[in-house]
């Protein structure tokens, strides 16, 4: 018998956005421009990073394995219980803990080609068949999704808005969607960035849904800007969340993490200066690409997927621009090498991203 299963050896693993430090390390360069994995370029709220400072001397302690305070603010924030709550590491941390409790050999995941790589790599590697639907112009087709519904479906993903396109599914396609899932088929629906997408009329925020069947994953390392913490949340029903916590390891998150977002669902200021920061300057970010002929996709996020005519000069601007100290997000681990993934900055980061563009023959 083989050492290591087929499944695993030919797995492609995440592939992250390059870190800071590497590429200072790398190339040389002192000041570098992080664009690539969209994170809140604010930062933390103060607030969280106040609340992580008072409880050092305390983190010889293992921390609240029930996540009693964290699941409280959430669930009273949501209008549920707390039995209706889970914390994880990070949102991915739950999508995984998802497949371990519900899936068995037998069953099979339906999930859309080039959407977060993340889910790829837990469905590989979890040797479960997984039927990948392809986009429409980088918009989920849930139709075929429906379609590809059959008796050993147990699992659908579905991330709204997407990542790494940046579209979304409305409320109209949603509801047709759910219409066609049975109730023994669990949806993911990982909302990663619903707060920048939660003034848009018909996006279908799941909050204002209950279905026994879905799993709302939302994340602290997005607009909280907590990605270094890996604190996740979900919403779902009270039996589904009770298995889900059997099998969650039970010191996830850490001590830290728990604290950190605890305090920052506190900092409505902090929440609302980054979605005013982040659409002024993804409305200036647009202007250039538009002036300049550059093709992108539009997003509700925090980020701007441009498409080139082909992966050689998609792949050209990022090294170029890496050279510069500015790293972006190629987007072939994703499965679509022509597109490169921009992170809204802050003004003076998306101002050197402009500059530096200027000076490349595109
Ligand atoms: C759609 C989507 N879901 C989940 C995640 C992961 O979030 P977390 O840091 O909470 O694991 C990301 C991160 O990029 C994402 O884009």
């Amino acid at each position: 018998m083989a050492l290591v299963p087929k499944h695993i050896k030919n797995l492609l693993p995440y592939k992250a956005g390059k870190p800071i430090s590497d590429v200072k390390r790398q190339l040389g360069l002192k000041n570098i421009v992080k664009l690539a994995s969209n994170e809140n370029p604010l930062g933390p709220s103060l607030m969280a990073i106040n609340a992580v400072k008072e409880i050092l001397l305390e983190t010889h302690r293992y921390p609240d394995s029930n996540g009693y305070d964290l699941r409280t603010k959430l669930a009273k924030k949501f209008d549920l219980n707390i039995d209706n709550v889970i914390i994880g590491g990070g949102s991915e941390g739950i999508m995984s803990v998802i497949m371990r409790t519900f899936l068995s050999s037998k069953d099979e995941i339906i999930a859309t080609k080039n959407s977060f790589i993340g889910f790829r790599v837990l469905a590989n590697a979890s040797g479960i068949k997984t039927n990948w639907v392809s986009m429409k112009n980088y918009y989920y087709d849930l139709e075929s999704m429906a379609k590809k519904i059959n008796d050993n479906t147990k699992v659908i993903y579905l991330a709204n808005p997407d990542n790494p396109t940046g579209t979304y599914f409305n409320k109209n396609s949603f509801d047709n969607f759910m219409d066609k899932v049975p109730s023994r088929v669990i949806v993911i629906l990982d909302e990663a960035y619903f707060e920048y997408a939660s003034h848009i009329d018909d996006y279908p925020d799941s909050m204002h849904y209950r279905y026994d069947n879905v799993i709302t994953l939302r994340t602290f390392s997005k607009i909280h800007g907590l990605a270094g913490f890996r604190v996740g949340y979900g919403f779902a029903n009270n039996n589904l969340i009770g298995n889900l916590m059997k099998v969650k390891l039970p010191f996830e998150p850490s001590t830290l993490g728990q604290v950190a977002a605890c305090a920052s669902l506190k900092d409505e200021k902090h929440l609302i200066s980054s979605i005013q920061i982040n659409n002024s300057e993804k409305i200036k970010l647009e202007f250039f690409f538009k002036e300049n002929n550059m093709k992108y996709i539009p997003s509700i996020t925090n980020f701007l997927t441009l498409e080139f005519n082909s992966s050689n000069k998609a792949e050209k601007f990022c090294d170029n621009l890496l050279k510069k100290g500015i790293i972006l997000r190629n987007l072939s681990s994703f499965g679509l090498p022509e597109c490169v993934r921009v992170t809204i900055g802050l003004p003076n980061e998306n101002k050197s991203l402009i500059n530096c563009i200027k000076e490349l023959d595109i």
